[in-house]
């Protein structure tokens, strides 16, 4: 373990940027992670990252200390520097002295993208996104899953995505207790900043240039091939929809699985229980029976909460299930748990 606390910076700081400084503020009260953020880079101006830091209308004020003076942003006293580049090579990288960039701009996707700001003095980037293929990215985490696959050798990796950290561990237990002969999954997901309030030419995608309040809109979703990267050995057993809806976060995946062998509601049940409760998923997946609906999973820092209330069955073969995921939050402190131990791998074994 390093002697002074990892350095990290922060690339894009929107919704995923502004949970991810606020998770680790809320861990830092609890003594729970071994690395600042030493600065954040948007292209957004100063006033607007101090106002959007302090009031969040998701998450609600910032429990702490937010006030801007000259290029800081001071939380709690303790000074994030603020940079404003619009491309990697504008910021001096190398003088920050970081080990690992947080990349949640949403703009770099590829591995030439990734070089450039390796190329720019980046040391090693986390990326909130899945890149566009297995071969842009030296390694796709998904938390409790594969994380010990990291052997610090790594330069560019990549946290997935919130629907891929929710269904990833719920897909692995099924094929590993009843086997999956084919699965259909939909994500149910709030709307997102790719979305206009309004009907507006908003993106190339022709749906996504309408209104996110007035309609549940189905997009494009690269969650079945994301699945098949993590998990090979389900490769062209899934199909994945998704649709927007009018909420502004929560969501979830509803998955129906064709099982290879016979089961039933109280052991599927049973199984998800089991798993949140003891092993590597506990703390990252959670179970409920409770009648629930999305705003209750508000601010839950889990990956996935099986909600037993909804598990159905067709038959002894054809099983239905529901999670519930905050796919800000939640997926900020995967952002966090994979940089922490990515930092203790990379920079303790093969520090440079
Ligand atoms: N939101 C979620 O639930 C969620 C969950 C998991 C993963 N993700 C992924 O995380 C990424 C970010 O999503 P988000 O929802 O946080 O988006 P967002 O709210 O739009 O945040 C992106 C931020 O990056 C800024 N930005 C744009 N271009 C930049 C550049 N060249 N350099 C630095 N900053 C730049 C944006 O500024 P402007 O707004 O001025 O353009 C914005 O502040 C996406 O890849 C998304 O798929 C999102």
């Amino acid at each position: 373990m390093s002697a002074r606390p990892f350095r990290v910076a922060l690339n894009g700081y929107g919704r995923i940027g502004r949970c991810v400084l606020r998770a680790l503020s809320e861990r830092h009260k609890q003594g729970g992670a071994n690395f600042d953020i030493i600065a954040l880079n948007d292209i957004a101006d100063q006033a607007s990252i101090e106002y959007l830091t302090r009031f969040d209308s998701t998450h609600g004020r910032f429990p702490g200390e937010v006030r801007v003076e000259g290029d800081c942003l001071h939380i709690n006293g303790v000074c994030v520097q603020v940079l404003c580049a619009s491309e990697p090579e504008q910021v001096d990288w190398a003088a920050l002295e970081i080990d690992l960039l947080l990349e949640c701009s949403g703009q770099y996707a590829t591995r030439e993208d990734a070089q450039r700001f390796i190329d720019a003095g980046v040391p090693r980037v986390l990326f909130s996104q899945p890149m566009e293929s297995a071969a842009d990215v030296d390694a796709t985490i998904v938390y409790g899953v594969n994380h010990a696959t990291l052997d610090g050798s790594e330069r560019i990796v990549s946290n997935a995505s919130c629907t891929t950290n929710c269904g990833v561990p719920l897909l692995e237990l099924l094929e590993q207790s009843v086997g999956i002969e084919h699965a259909f999954i939909t994500t149910i997901h709030s709307a997102m900043n790719d979305q206009p309030v309004i009907d507006a030419y908003h993106h190339k995608d022709l749906r996504r240039t309408r209104s996110a309040f007035q309609s549940v809109v189905p997009v494009s979703t690269g969650l079945a091939r994301g699945i098949e990267r993590l998990l090979p050995q389900l490769n062209g057993k899934i199909q994945a929809k998704a649709v927007r809806v009018p909420t502004v976060n929560v969501s979830c995946l509803d998955i129906t699985v064709k099982t290879q062998r016979d089961t039933d509601i109280t052991f599927i049940n049973q199984l998800f229980k089991q798993a949140a409760a003891h092993g590597a998923l506990h703390g990252l997946l959670d179970y409920t029976e409770l009648p629930h609906a999305s705003c209750d999973f508000n601010h839950d820092p889990h990956s996935a909460i099986f909600d037993a209330s909804q598990t159905q069955m067709s038959g002894p073969r054809m099983l239905s299930i529901v999670a519930w995921f905050d796919n800000e939050w939640g997926f900020a402190n995967r952002m966090l748990d994979v940089a922490q131990h990515f930092l203790n791998i990379a920079c303790t074994t093969n520090r440079q």
